[in-house]
């Protein structure tokens, strides 16, 4: 690829302005507040494909909001690289957290970022690295580089689940046929440690609900002599794991894979610093499930975390009072070989055989998916290496995500392709959380690594 560098260089400004129009829209997929700036975000992809080469470019209406699909077909006998990302963003709350507002995008300075980043909602997570791709294509389109086919499928609902998209990919095989995917949505381990994400988790998540007295009651004259909704449920949770931080659903572990010695010490190989990593969060230790590190608690282990507890008075002041209800979020990541479907059902059996007399309970399943390990053997694997490797002047170190993007696994599945996670993120950029940022160098540099991937790519599918 010639000249990719003096391209970035030389677009620089106009590449960092159309982010910030982009990352202007709140495209909280959500928040039905935000129907029409998620319609205007999608319109904005639209055009911004349009303009970098693309032919074909649709907005495809869903039951939700619309998928973006365009394409660029040069030779029916080249390969064909699909290449997913999402333009919805997580809700801003808590706004009072942010130093600048989550829409009015500025690049500032960080101890991480001393060339700057942009500070918006979705900068990382991820209109930014999806917007690297829109730049990486304009770059062969407009410089007669392009070396094989590609096809964009940018979705508005990534960050609720995916459900309508699961739809169109199965109605839609023989549109979205392609010979790798690609999806630049996950982060890498440090700027001068380039890494190529090879799993993603799966994903159970739960609502539940304890009901206790028919309507909330005065904690004096009831107190201690009828089932507290809050008391009970947050008994139950506590018991979902054990001294050894294991969790206690019966056969939740069942079809964990096991890594073997081999495996574990390799992946003990990428740096890590756990100072530095307590520091970042202002702990003074970690925690998590007896006889695996850190490392491997957030990627190979499933978990069980609960997201959210609401119930009772909460309000200014004191309220003496029983909640009638209490209610929990709770999400369990899975790993490899767990079916999420399963592991709801065995929450939901579990959960409700431990409710102590004088309560109902329910569980309501909300969205999930499967996890997900590409080989590192494979051509599009390689191909990032080698693409990593001439961008950063290193190779990159294979690494698993604790993350998920449930509708990886379904791709492989109905497409029956690898996919390849290209993710240029750092961990601190704040992904989901108040200041969320991306570094204006990653961005580039994201956009410099995509074109040696097609370049790669195409020459080892040969
Ligand atoms: N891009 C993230 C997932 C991610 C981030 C994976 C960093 C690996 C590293 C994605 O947008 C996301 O937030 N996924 C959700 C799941 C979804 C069903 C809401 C998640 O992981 O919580
Ligand atoms: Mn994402
Ligand atoms: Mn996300």
């Amino acid at each position: 690829m010639d000249n990719i560098k003096d391209y970035v260089n030389k677009n620089q400004e106009r590449f960092l302005n159309e982010l910030i129009e982009l990352l202007k829209l709140p495209s909280i997929s959500a928040d039905s507040a935000y129907k029409n700036d998620m319609l205007k975000t999608a319109n904005a992809v639209k055009a911004s494909l349009e303009n970098a080469g693309c032919d074909n470019v649709e907005i495809c209406q869903t039951d939700g909001y619309p998928i973006v699909y365009g394409e660029k077909i040069i030779d029916a006998k080249l390969p064909t690289i699909l290449v997913y990302g999402h333009y919805d963003v997580q809700p801003a709350d808590p706004l009072e957290l942010w130093t600048s507002p989550p829409f009015e995008p500025i690049i500032k300075k960080t101890e991480l970022h001393p060339d700057g980043a942009i500070f918006a909602r979705g900068a990382c997570d991820d209109k930014g690295q999806m917007y690297m791709h829109v730049k990486a294509l304009e770059f062969m389109t407009s410089t007669n580089q392009l070396p094989c086919n590609v096809k964009f499928m940018i979705e508005g609902e990534e960050e609720v689940g995916s459900v309508n998209l699961s739809t169109f990919v199965k109605n839609n095989r023989e549109k979205l046929k392609n010979d790798v995917i690609l999806i630049s949505d996950t982060g890498m381990i440090a700027k001068d440690v380039p890494s190529i994400t090879t799993g993603l988790r799966g994903l159970s998540y739960v609502e539940v609900e304890v009901t206790g007295p028919n309507r909330d009651l005065h904690s004096g004259l009831y107190g201690g002599a009828v089932a507290n909704p809050i008391n009970v449920l947050t008994k139950m949770i506590a018991s979902l794991h054990d001294e050894n931080n294991h969790i206690t659903i019966p056969g939740f572990y069942d079809k964990v894979e096991e890594l073997s010695k081999e495996e574990r010490n390799e992946m003990a190989k990428a740096p890590f610093s756990l100072d530095s990593y307590k520091k970042s969060l202002d702990i003074d230790d970690v925690y998590g499930e007896k006889g695996y590190t850190t490392n491997e608690r957030n990627s190979i282990r499933p978990t069980l975390d609960v997201n959210g507890i609401w119930g009772g008075y909460i309000g200014e002041g004191a309220k003496t009072v029983i909640a009638s209800k209490a209610f929990a979020k709770i999400s369990m990541r899975l790993v490899p070989h767990q079916d999420w479907e399963e592991i709801t059902q065995l929450f939901k059996t579990h959960f409700e055989s431990i409710a102590p007399e004088g309560v109902k309970v329910k569980v309501k399943p909300h969205h999930g998916g499967q996890g997900y390990v590409t080989p590192i053997d494979s051509i599009g694997y390689q191909a990032a290496s080698k693409a990593y490797e001439e961008s950063f002047g290193k190779k990159p170190i294979p690494q698993r995500s604790g993350g998920s993007i449930p509708i990886v696994a379904l791709f492989e599945q109905e497409l029956k392709s690898k996919t390849i996670l290209m993710g240029f993120g750092l961990d601190s950029d704040a992904i989901h959380s108040p200041n969320e940022h991306y570094g204006i160098w990653n961005y580039f540099k994201g956009i410099e690594t995509i074109p040696l991937f097609y370049k790669y790519f195409t020459e080892l599918s040969k």
